[in-house]
């Protein structure tokens, strides 16, 4: 069993990641962090909470709000690629003040909501402590913020990570600017903490994300009903589809419009999840990574030393080969994944 801590900023492709993180079965989700990036703090926290009553996740999967604002910059978002409050264009999910939401945050006793950094220092502290020694995965689908925050507070917890997994950067290609990718972008200096520090960090890179693209083909699988033998039926079946199928047909809208995919939107975060999960279905090697905090024209570029130029060693961290890169993916297992996950929340 992998024990995941996710923190995300929901976002249609962050919302396919927690559908992964919800219902495979080798992963326990121990809860979900926000952080500004697509949208504003306070709709990444609503939409996070929207996404674990969409998908009846069980309740005790809570929604911790974090950062605001990246460590030293302005915060801003993507109102083009997911609309102006994150999640453009999906339907079948709650008002943002319904106790369908605001019942999925936790709350202390005296029903004040638990941050992001408190409920991740207690989840972890939690199950590396006093469980049964288990480790954490910390993946991340959104600006680093919190995730940097937590380092540079609780490092006497980085034992209790597994590993830092982390949708971001590109291998000489940008989706922000043309070199830098947009989570990067929003908060290169957290990224850098991150890769900075000793444990293991996995980068999930567009080079890699722009193949699993939500084609009109799986979008017509998504659609068909679990118990139904053809998929040529293109009306979704349930509930849960009809959200799914609207989010994707958003995702695919603002995608060509913006960059002029023709095929599909790509699900960048839900690799994330299902790297945890199920490395195999990928291809990577370790590399240096830095990101660029001051450039002119180059501000949030990941740089990977592909030559290994500065002969690095094989530690985690300042001076070492401090990244797994995943170089390429097996799309169709990487699908059959997803639709399989899609199916489960269907039958609960
Ligand atoms: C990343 O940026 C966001 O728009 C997506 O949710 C994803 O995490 C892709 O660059
Ligand atoms: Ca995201």
């Amino acid at each position: 069993m992998h024990y995941v801590w996710l923190d995300a900023d929901p976002g249609h492709d962050d919302v396919t990641a927690i559908l992964l993180a919800v219902y495979l079965d080798n992963i326990k989700l121990l809860g979900i962090s926000t952080v500004h990036g697509n949208s504003s703090a306070y709709w990444t926290g609503v939409n996070a909470a929207r996404a674990l009553y969409a998908f009846d996740a069980p309740g005790d999967i809570k929604v911790y709000p974090g950062a605001v604002k990246p460590l030293t910059r302005k915060a801003h978002y993507a109102p083009n690629i997911h609309g102006e409050d994150g999640l453009g264009g999906v339907v079948g999910i709650p008002q943002p003040d319904s106790p369908e939401v605001q019942t999925r945050f936790a709350c202390h006793d005296d029903g004040s909501i638990i941050s992001a950094l408190e409920g991740m220092v207690t989840a972890i502290k939690d199950t590396w402590k006093s469980g049964a020694g288990h480790k954490v995965s910390v993946v991340s689908s959104g600006p680093m913020t919190n995730i940097a925050l937590f380092i540079s507070t609780h490092p006497e917890l980085l034992e209790a990570v597994e590993q830092f997994v982390f949708m971001g950067g590109g291998v000489g290609l940008g989706n922000a600017t043309p070199v830098a990718e947009f989570n990067v972008l929003c908060d290169p200096e957290a990224t850098q903490i991150v890769l900075n520090c000793p444990v293991k960090t996995v980068m999930v890179p567009l080079n890699v994300t722009h193949t699993a693209i939500a084609t009109q083909a799986i979008h017509t699988r998504l659609c068909a009903s679990v118990d139904q033998d053809s998929t040529s039926n293109i009306a979704p079946s349930t509930d849960l589809r009809l959200m799914l199928s609207s989010l994707i047909t958003f995702f695919a809208h603002t995608y060509k419009e913006v960059y002029g995919f023709e095929d599909g939107p790509p699900l960048h975060d839900a690799l994330t999840i299902a790297f945890v999960s199920n490395p195999d279905l990928f291809r990577s090697r370790r590399y240096h990574v830095d990101v660029e905090c001051h450039g002119q024209h180059t501000t949030g570029e990941t740089i990977v030393d592909f030559w290994d130029f500065e002969k690095c060693d094989e530690t985690w961290g300042v001076g070492g080969k401090n990244c797994l890169v995943l170089e390429s993916l097996e799309v169709e297992r990487f699908f059959d994944m997803f639709l399989d996950c899609a199916d489960r929340c269907d039958r609960v």
